[in-house]
């Protein structure tokens, strides 16, 4: 007779925006019910303000080696200097935990494994068969084009990819959207278009205002004038993929609450008809949702915010060049771009560590 066995998972940076969907999924999917949870914060914590389908809730500080070291699994949503800082101190104290993060210091470490299930679901495995401990997440925006492209990657007919983003305020965290909103209500109490202005410049000169705004730098200069967000997409799609994936982005904060948005354009190895292409889309994986030029009020981040639908859509062959294809697509950054492949991931070591008892996991609903 088969028995669950209960872990002990750690949650660090649970209050963040990643932590708080990376909670919902859980408990979505009933992926930590028979766990014992630990959610670790800088902060103390009133217990009542959370509800978590899981066997027990503890919470513990993000500082507390001993309560961090005690974990089986830790899944950090801190933010890169937090690992940065704590995951050497834990091993070098002898954890040998799995680590899954959501920050971006640990991507390129040839040590780790950048984890997005549904093109590298091998893998993982592999790795988990392998004895690896540490999984990251990709980044937002690349977790997303390369979900879009992969009926098309799968084919192996893309020679280059063009992208310009168009990233929601959320993806700047939590300390980003408060300024957000403090902003919109400051400039609120004014009708006069002068005098709006001149209050958001006002603002702009402390927080970088996104209100009458876009801003094309996110994240720092880096080599050749691009920017460290750009140059994410050819290095991390290159790990995740296992062969070079040239990809060249502009990456562009907006004023958009919630989903990344990008413009595409593709350079194919030939001419294809653009059934072909559509139809290679449509089938790259479950969550792909191709929208008809018909009904133009699906290709935006409303409809898709908090669900795990890839729109893809304004699918045209371009007018010179007819190897070249553009293409419009937006997905949930805080979903399949950061939470979702980390739960997925946490979900298959549950399943690896029950298997190497001789012990069976719940069926959780993970997969839709
Ligand atoms: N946001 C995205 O779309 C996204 C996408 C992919 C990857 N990532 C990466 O994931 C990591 C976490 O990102 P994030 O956007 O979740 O950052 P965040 O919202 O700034 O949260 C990170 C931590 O900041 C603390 N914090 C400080 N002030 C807070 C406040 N007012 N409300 C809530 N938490 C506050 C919390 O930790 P304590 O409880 O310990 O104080 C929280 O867990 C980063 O490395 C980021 O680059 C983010």
């Amino acid at each position: 007779m088969y028995k669950n066995s209960s872990f002990k998972v750690g949650i660090i940076g649970w209050r963040g925006m990643v932590g708080q969907v990376l909670l919902e999924r859980f408990n979505a999917t009933n992926g930590l019910i028979n766990q014992a949870i630990f959610l670790f914060s800088s902060q103390t914590i009133d217990a009542t303000s959370i509800s978590l389908n899981a066997k027990t809730v503890s919470f513990e500080r993000s500082d507390d080696i001993i309560a961090l070291g005690q974990c089986d699994i830790l899944i950090s949503c801190q933010g890169s200097a937090y690992t940065q800082h704590m995951l050497p101190v834990l091993r070098q104290q002898g954890w040998h935990g799995y680590w899954l993060d959501a920050a971006s210091h640990l991507r390129l470490d040839s040590k780790t494994l950048l984890v997005l299930d549904p093109i590298n679901q091998v893998s993982i495995e592999s790795a988990l068969m392998n004895n690896q401990k540490t999984f990251v997440g990709p980044n937002c925006c690349t977790s997303l084009l390369l979900l879009a492209l992969q009926g098309l990657y799968d084919k192996d007919i893309i020679q280059h990819v063009d992208t310009h983003t168009y990233q929601a305020i959320s993806g700047a965290g939590s300390t980003q959207l408060k300024n957000y909103l403090t902003q919109i209500h400051a400039a609120s109490t004014d009708i006069n278009l002068d005098n709006i202005i001149q209050t958001c410049n006002q603002l702009e000169k402390n927080n970088h205002s996104l209100l009458n705004n876009v801003i094309p730098w996110v994240d720092v200069l880096s080599d050749h004038g691009a920017t460290k967000e750009e140059l994410k997409f050819a290095k991390e799609a290159t790990k995740i993929h296992g062969k070079e994936t040239p990809i060249s982005a502009t990456c562009v904060r907006v004023n958009a609450l919630r989903c990344h948005s990008q413009s595409i354009t593709l350079t194919l190895n030939k001419n294809h008809p653009l059934d072909d292409i559509k139809h290679w889309l449509s089938h790259g994986n479950t969550w792909i949702k191709l929208i008809d030029d018909d009904a133009p009020e699906l290709l935006s981040p409303k409809p898709i915010s908090n669900t795990l639908d890839i729109a893809v859509g304004r699918i045209r062959q371009d007018s010179y060049r007819p190897n070249v294809i553009h293409l419009f697509t937006i997905g949930d950054q805080l979903l399949w771009g950061a939470a979702e492949p980390l739960v997925r991931t946490c979900q298959m070591i549950l399943t690896h560590l029950n298997q190497a008892l001789g012990t069976k996991t719940d069926q959780v609903d993970c997969v839709k």
